[in-house]
């Protein structure tokens, strides 16, 4: 059997998808405020430059993967318009809840899909655009799941990668601190569970780092990729291209 990270820990690859499903079970109910207070608000500023860098247009077909409280659809929404798509996806049936929820109380209404990133339920070609944000982390098998993206993609269609990456080195000292001492009693003051937020700092160092997810999805058949480093390399938004 082969064995795959969940955070610092080797674990059978079969029982990544429950040990993570754990996590954000967990977390669902606090994940808006915990991502507000742990990132000091600037997740929404990521989002916000990956919308921008997106730029979507009317009446194009957007995929939100591993989609959870909905930060991005509810962004591409208004901007395909009505003769456009965003389908809102996500593997954990409670983050998905919580996200349609809070889109239709933004009076958001789209349709809202539970599945796994690797095995997408959608024909070749369905989208202009398709959008990760802090999920490709949690995915078992990242190839299978990328190579999926491009699959669901048209050709000449993007993919937008944003996920935690490789920090500047004059940062890395602060931020190990900040990951493995202040975020643990951050998460157990605010939502109880210090483990899922050590989970979270752990899953981060055991990431594919700027230059190795670069490689990853040209090898899934991305011809042209971009790499964004945000602030200093916390945060990078990899924008590939379906050739
Ligand atoms: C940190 S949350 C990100 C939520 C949202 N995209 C955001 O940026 O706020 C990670 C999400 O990835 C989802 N996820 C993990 N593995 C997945 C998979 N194999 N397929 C689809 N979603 C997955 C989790 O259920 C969780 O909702």
């Amino acid at each position: 059997m082969s064995r795959t990270h969940f955070g610092f820990e080797s674990v059978e690859e079969a029982h990544k998808a429950t040990r993570v499903r754990g996590v954000f079970d967990s977390v669902a109910e606090r994940y808006d405020l915990m991502n507000d207070l742990m990132s000091m608000g600037l997740h929404r500023a990521w989002k916000a430059y990956a919308v921008a860098v997106a730029n979507v247009r009317a009446g194009q077909r957007v995929l939100d993967i591993a989609g959870g409280t909905g930060d991005l659809a509810r962004a591409f929404a208004p901007q395909v318009g009505g003769t456009g798509l965003v389908v809102h996806t996500d593997i954990n049936e409670n983050m998905l809840r919580t996200g349609r929820d809070r889109l239709i109380d933004a009076g958001v209404t789209l349709p809202t899909v539970l599945c796994d990133a690797e095995t997408l339920p959608f024909a070749e070609a369905s989208f202009d655009l398709v959008s990760v944000a802090f999920g490709l982390r949690n995915m078992t098998h990242k190839e299978r799941a990328l190579a999926e993206m491009c699959r669901v993609l048209e050709p000449g269609g993007r993919l937008l990668v944003l996920e935690f990456s490789k920090v500047a080195p004059a940062l890395a000292k602060a931020y190990d601190w900040y990951s493995f001492q202040l975020l643990p009693r951050l998460g157990r003051w605010v939502a109880n569970d210090a483990e899922s937020y050590r989970y979270l700092a752990e899953s981060i160092r055991v990431h594919p780092d700027q230059a190795a997810l670069k490689g990853m999805m040209k090898s899934a058949g991305f011809g042209h990729v971009d790499v964004h480093n945000l602030a200093g390399g916390v945060v990078a938004l990899h924008v590939g291209i379906r050739c």
